[in-house]
């Protein structure tokens, strides 16, 4: 994706507005979409500008509601790839499904990779995405991809706070190698704690370690929050052994249902994510780091 001339970017709606960071970015033309949902729910799709010979960049998250808006990727993709594109891009922050990247339990479908070969059956050349859970999900499925660590641009959020003798807490294993490098990242300790999910029932059981947090601000970092499961046991246990301040911080804040609520309510002061996801806490833009990688 050398020249800007001959890119366009096209802006699916669940990242309106992250689209047109990057093209801003890029310094690229944004096609204009027709879409509509049909009385009976179908999705209609028209991308009003042609893209014959384009090199076309496709910007479409899958947050909830993730079918629909893998979908709508999927058309759009497509709708490119049939009218021409010489090369399409899929930008895709925060990736559904990618945290079913195995069989868990005997006959579980292994849904992150149909996802994508999904992706390179529509004619995807390429996918960007962030943090995605876990890479081998694109195992075996032929598509290329790049995967983007939007966690230095988290630790440098909070290189602008002055943090009282900070701790960067990972609030599972699969978080360690983010809270590592951002404890790297702001000269600070680092711990992490281990956490188990019922596989049947999704309970979240965190065990309890101490810390010595006395007096302390913490940071609790991971790549996503859903339900706040993961991270009400983190604070939890930062505010039972005496943290000063507790932030939380991840790249794709879903925050479903109650879930900023009873984060905040266990004891953290704030919560800030990245715009893979819009909402109130996105205080971080991909946007530069996305542009980057679609420069080379
Ligand atoms: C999984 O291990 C992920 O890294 C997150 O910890 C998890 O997705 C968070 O989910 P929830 O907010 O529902 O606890």
């Amino acid at each position: 994706m050398d020249t800007p001339d001959n890119t366009v970017l096209v802006a699916g709606s669940a990242s309106q507005m992250l689209a047109v960071r990057i093209a801003r970015v890029l310094g690229v033309n944004i096609v204009p979409v027709s879409s509509k949902l049909f009385p009976d729910g179908e999705l209609y799709i028209r991308l009003l500008s042609s893209l014959n010979g384009r090199k076309v960049i496709i910007v479409q998250s899958t947050p909830p509601p993730q079918n629909s808006n893998l979908l709508e990727l999927f058309f759009l993709i497509n709708t490119a790839v049939e009218q021409g594109a010489e090369k399409v891009v899929a930008v895709v922050p925060y990736f559904a499904y990618a945290r079913q990247d195995k069989e868990f339990l005997p006959g579980e479908a292994v849904s992150g990779r149909y996802v994508c070969r999904m992706l390179r059956h529509c004619g995807a050349d390429m996918v960007v995405t962030v943090n995605i859970h876990n890479r081998r999900i694109f195992d075996g499925t032929g598509m290329p991809f790049i995967d983007l660590n939007a966690v230095p641009l988290i630790a440098e959020h909070f290189k602008n706070f002055s943090l009282k003798n900070p701790m960067v807490l990972a609030p599972d294993e699969g978080a360690i190698e983010e809270g590592k490098l951002v404890s790297e990242m702001l000269g600070c300790s680092f711990a992490f704690l281990k956490k188990e999910r019922d596989k049947h029932t999704g309970e979240i059981v965190t065990e309890e370690k101490q810390m010595e947090l006395k007096g302390r601000d913490v940071l609790v970092i991971d790549d996503i929050i859903s339900t706040g499961g993961t991270m009400v046991n983190a604070v939890s246990i930062a505010a039972r052994q005496g943290a000063r301040n507790i932030y939380v911080a991840c790249v794709h804040p879903l925050l479903v249902g109650e879930a900023r609520l009873r984060i905040l309510s266990a004891g953290a002061k704030e919560i800030v994510g990245t715009d893979s996801v819009p909402s109130d806490v996105s205080l971080i833009s991909l946007a530069s780091l996305i542009a980057g990688a679609l420069k080379n």
